[in-house]
């Protein structure tokens, strides 16, 4: 999997796409998340691809809502993104709101791992850190069971995603904390620099 998009054209994708702060940071540590999930899983050669989609997958929430994952193809085939990028993308959103179907392992990842971030995300800002470095996976388990915290975050799509992939729920929640870890400096330091 290769993309031909550089980063540079993929931020440019999404800051056209998206304002609100909360969605560029959220599009940069899905981004942050896949790359370090490619490497995890021995994609490390595709790990630029597994990147943008996860930079990208996003694209057209902000300003499509109610066409989620069915406005994307046409906003990144504008952008230049090749079908397989597009598949990536529009497949995070499997049963929600499109048909299609997470399929590579990176698909796979990026369904489950996305909703997962937006859990991890939350539960990082209760802590006096204010960061996922110094959280466990029993803390975020707490969490999970409570339903009534960041109660947008799908637990059943979290246990979907995992059932896809194979892993138990806490092998996910192990992986998605590192891989969140791996990028939360350049992620913040790369939201202070576009404010
Ligand atoms: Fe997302």
């Amino acid at each position: 999997m290769k993309t031909t998009l550089t980063r540079e054209q993929g931020l440019e994708a999404l800051k056209k796409y998206n304002k609100e702060p909360f969605h560029i940071l959220h599009g940069l540590t899905v981004e942050g998340t896949m790359r370090w999930f490619a490497k995890d899983q021995g994609f490390e050669d595709e790990a630029d691809f597994w990147a943008m989609a996860g930079l990208l997958h996003d694209i057209d929430f902000e300003m499509y809502p109610e066409q989620h994952c069915l406005k994307a193809p046409e906003l990144l085939r504008e952008t230049g993104a090749e079908e397989e990028l597009i598949h990536a993308v529009c497949s995070h959103g499997y049963g929600l709101c499109c048909d299609v179907k997470p399929e590579h392992p990176m698909e796979k990842i990026l369904f489950a791992a996305d909703e997962l971030t937006g859990l991890v995300g939350a539960a990082a800002k209760m802590r006096p850190s204010k960061s996922v470095m110094d959280m466990e996976v029993s803390s975020l388990k707490k969490k999970f069971k409570d339903k009534r915290f960041a109660a947008g975050c799908s637990r059943d799509v979290i246990k979907e995603g995992a059932e896809m992939l194979g892993w138990t729920l806490e092998e996910l929640m192990e992986k998605t904390i590192l891989a969140m870890r791996s990028c939360e400096e350049s992620v913040n330091k790369e939201m202070e620099s576009c404010q």
